[in-house]
């Protein structure tokens, strides 16, 4: 799809979107022929993506209950994805009656006009479409400005998000962009697919060369740069079931190809 498409909200169904292939993997109602089919082809060459995705939204969860425990009030999510429940705002909800303000922010228009029903409810969510790979234009977005105040800390959400960026598109660029604006106390959570615990290249190329954006699994050094500058807590980078479990992983928890860790900037 074209970035004029993406502006203009244009829903595209002849390709496959991430979005809607982890919907599809997650057990969901939004998604389309292309992408169950996408979504077969996936699990045909990695065989744990079903548990992968819901561990991924597993670790999502349990890092926004530590950041919000740790008294953190606003959260920015990019590449927000199909409301699924719990939604952030809903987490946040189950740890403090504050009031999180939430700004979503995803590159799909399907997931802007789900969102749009089920995210933007209150004063205190709202969602924008908005791409990962011009930090600058979801950071001086006018809706996200009204949530998100940058004098105080900020959850910044990166959650399996940056995976689609090709290392054209500098993701490492990217990540620094968006943690230069965050002040002292703010926390960044991010999830990354990478093909260390098992050979994944296959998956990589099919998917890659179906769906509207590619799938690029990077290795742990290349995840942790992401978070330079920040102080990850305990227990670091790590392979996303073992973060901070609060049950016992599922039995696919060693093949999973995502990793996942939260820092803080002192
Ligand atoms: C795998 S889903 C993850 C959803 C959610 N963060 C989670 O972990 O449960 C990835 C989301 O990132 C979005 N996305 C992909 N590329 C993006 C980009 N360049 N800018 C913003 N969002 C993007 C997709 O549309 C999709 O909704």
């Amino acid at each position: 799809m074209q970035q004029d498409d993406i502006a203009a909200g244009v829903i595209d169904t002849s390709r496959p979107h991430p979005a809607r292939i982890y919907d599809y993997l997650l057990g969901g109602k939004n998604h389309y022929d292309v992408d169950r089919q996408a979504g077969e082809e996936l699990v045909a060459v990695a065989p744990e993506a079903r548990a992968g995705v819901r561990a991924n939204r597993a670790f999502m969860e349990r890092a926004v209950r530590f950041a919000v425990g740790q008294g953190v009030r606003q959260v920015l999510d990019i590449g927000t994805g199909l409301p699924t429940s719990p939604n952030v705002h809903e987490i946040a909800e189950q740890v403090t009656s504050d009031g999180v303000r939430v700004a979503y922010v995803d590159n799909d228009p399907i997931v802007k006009a789900h969102g749009d029903a089920l995210l933007s409810r209150t004063g205190s969510t709202g969602i924008i479409l908005g791409d990962v790979r011009d930090p600058r234009s979801i950071l001086d977005h006018p809706d996200v400005r009204r949530l998100i105040d940058f004098d105080e800390p900020v959850a910044l959400l990166l959650v399996a998000v940056l995976h689609f960026l090709a290392d054209s598109d500098e993701p490492g660029r990217v990540a620094a962009e968006l943690r230069d604006a965050l002040p002292a106390g703010s926390y960044l959570v991010l999830s990354h697919a990478t093909g260390d615990f098992a050979d994944r290249s296959d998956a990589q190329d099919g998917y890659s060369r179906k769906a509207s954006a590619s799938l690029n699994l990077r290795p742990k050094a290349q995840v942790e740069q992401f978070f330079e500058g920040f102080e990850l807590v305990e227990p670091g980078l790590a392979q996303i079931s073992y973060w901070r479990p609060d049950s016992p992983p599922p039995a696919e928890a060693g093949r999973i190809g995502f990793y996942g860790g939260v820092a803080r900037r002192g």
